[in-house]
């Protein structure tokens, strides 16, 4: 059996009052009971709001994570955030390798890999991201991208890190454009990177294909999550605009 999520990716949005009215919206909803123990709900915040967020999600079913993580530990980094910072406030997630680090912010494939390292030794569950764009797509290369992107991880720590981690299919063209996916197209590239892991660990003997979480991410709304949720390699979502809208959230959980 594998864990099934929905992560809110709150990008660059928010404000103290708006994010409380939204967390209570959510909180009074969001209540696992016995028959939802192997799903998990969480939002990925700015790092300015994770003391407000573990305020006021303690002791609620809602996880709560950061965008990012520095790929340092300490010193001399002006302006950057450790994942053992971001793991004092009581996170669980913590997202690396985000489309937008990679395209505005210049994360490469290797500074990935290192803050995929770097949170999973604070003790956070790296959601790591993977997606091509439009061109790559056309060309026939989205097998191609999103394998090298995943294997930057593998290279450096081994299959084994999968394990505990998440991993999120995000195509860049689907991004905040209101294209999604069909199920079947992003299901397929789920089959892929599953795939692909299976073959990668079958010389080693740890086995992670079939637990390690995969998400879609693009576009997700309360209006078509069921359909993509219903393919049998989408374990869940990771949103972004919708997770901002109480109802679109929501909706978007309950078709888990
Ligand atoms: P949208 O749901 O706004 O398309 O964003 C997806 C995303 O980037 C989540 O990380």
């Amino acid at each position: 059996m594998r864990n099934r999520l929905v992560l809110g990716n709150w990008k660059l949005n928010g404000g103290l009052t708006q994010n409380s009215v939204l967390l209570a919206q959510l909180a009074s909803k969001i209540i696992f009971n016995q028959g939802r123990k192997e799903q998990a709900c969480g939002v990925c915040v700015p790092y300015a709001y994770l003391s407000q967020v573990q305020t006021l999600l303690t002791n609620t079913s809602i996880h709560w994570g950061s965008q990012d993580v520095s790929r340092f530990e300490s010193g001399a980094y002006s302006g950057e955030v450790s994942a053992s910072m971001v793991a004092e406030f009581g996170s669980r997630f913590a997202l690396v390798g985000h489309s937008e680090r990679r395209a505005i912010f210049g994360d490469t494939d290797e500074f990935v890999a290192q803050k995929f390292g770097a949170a999973q030794r604070a003790g956070l569950m790296p959601v790591l991201c993977v997606g091509e764009t439009l061109e790559e797509r056309a060309a026939s290369k989205t097998g191609e991208v999103v394998v090298r992107q995943l294997n930057a991880v593998i290279a450096a720590y081994g299959v084994a890190a999968l394990q505990g981690a998440v991993l999120a299919y995000e195509p860049v063209w689907a991004i905040g454009t209101g294209k999604t996916a069909t199920p079947a197209e992003a299901e397929s590239v789920h089959q892929y990177l599953r795939r692909y892991v299976a073959n990668a660990e079958s010389a080693g003997s740890v086995k992670v294909a079939d637990t390690l979480p995969i998400l879609y991410g693009g576009s997700v709304k309360k209006s078509n999550a069921a359909e993509l949720f219903a393919m049998p390699n989408i374990d869940g979502g990771l949103i972004g605009g919708a997770s901002l809208v109480a109802d679109e959230f929501l909706g978007i959980w309950a078709s888990l």
